[in-house]
C-alpha cells in the first residue's frame, strides 16, 4: 500500500475519498463481525491546518457515520469553538475508523490493521498541528504507555505536524475541572499556527 496520494491529489477531497474507497466495507479485522454499524471515517477540511484525532466511534458515532457527534463530540465542537474555528475548517477523525462492541478499549491487532488508514488520512490532509484526544489516541500515535498527565503540554514531532496530546472531552465532561488544562493546550495549538484565541472566556468547568 502507498502511504501517499500523488502529490496532485495530496488536499483535496479527491485524495480524501481515494483513501476511503482503499478502506471498502473494510474486514481488515474483527470489529467488522462484531456489532460495528458502519465505518466512520472521518469529517472536515482536505487541507485542514488543525486535524483532532480520538479514539473510536461510539454508539452515536456509529449510527451517523461522522466522528464525535455524540456528548463529547458536542463537547469537541465548542471546544473547536472556542479556539475562533468551525467544525468545517478542521479535519477530525479516530484511531479505529469501527466502534468496538460496548465501547471496550481498541486492541492492539485492531489498532495495526486501521492505522495505516489514519497515516494515509494525515498524509492527505497534511494538517501543522494534530490535537490527540486522550490518553488512547496520544499513546497510539506516539507509541508510548506514558500518562496522559506527563503528555500533555507538551508538543511533539510528528509525521511532518506537531502533536499536542490533551484530555479526551469524555473525561472533561466526566472532571470539567481539567477544561482550564485542556484550554491551555487548544491555546498552545493557536500559538503554533500563529493565532491568537478569539477574546472569549475560556470554557467554563461547569458540565456544559
Ligand atoms: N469518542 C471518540 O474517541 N471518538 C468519537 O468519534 C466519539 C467519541
Amino acid at each position: 500500500m502507498a502511504d501517499v496520494a500523488p502529490i496532485q491529489l495530496i488536499r483535496t477531497p479527491e485524495a480524501l475519498a481515494a483513501i476511503r474507497d482503499e478502506l471498502g466495507d473494510c474486514t481488515r479485522c474483527k470489529l467488522h463481525g462484531l456489532g460495528r454499524r458502519q465505518i466512520v471515517f472521518g469529517v472536515g477540511h482536505p487541507s485542514a491546518d488543525i486535524m483532532f484525532v480520538g479514539e473510536a466511534p461510539g454508539a452515536d458515532e456509529d449510527v451517523q457515520g461522522i466522528p464525535f457527534v455524540g456528548r463529547a463530540g458536542q463537547l469537541l465542537t465548542k471546544m473547536i469553538e472556542a479556539m475562533g474555528l468551525r467544525r468545517d475548517e478542521v479535519y477530525i477523525a479516530n484511531v479505529l475508523k469501527c466502534r468496538p462492541p460496548n465501547n471496550r478499549d481498541p486492541q492492539p491487532d485492531e489498532v495495526e490493521s486501521c492505522e495505516p488508514f489514519l497515516f494515509k488520512q494525515i498524509a492527505s490532509v497534511q494538517p501543522k498541528v494534530i490535537i490527540a484526544l486522550g490518553a488512547f489516541a496520544a499513546r497510539a500515535l506516539l507509541k508510548t504507555m506514558d500518562p496522559i498527565s506527563r503528555m500533555r503540554g507538551r508538543v511533539y514531532e510528528y509525521r511532518g505536524a506537531k502533536l499536542i496530546p490533551t484530555f479526551h472531552p469524555s473525561f472533561l465532561l466526566r472532571s470539567p475541572g481539567y477544561k482550564r488544562e485542556a484550554w491551555e493546550d487548544l491555546k498552545t495549538a493557536l500559538g503554533v499556527l500563529g493565532r491568537q484565541p478569539p477574546s472569549l472566556p475560556a470554557p467554563s468547568s461547569s458540565q456544559d
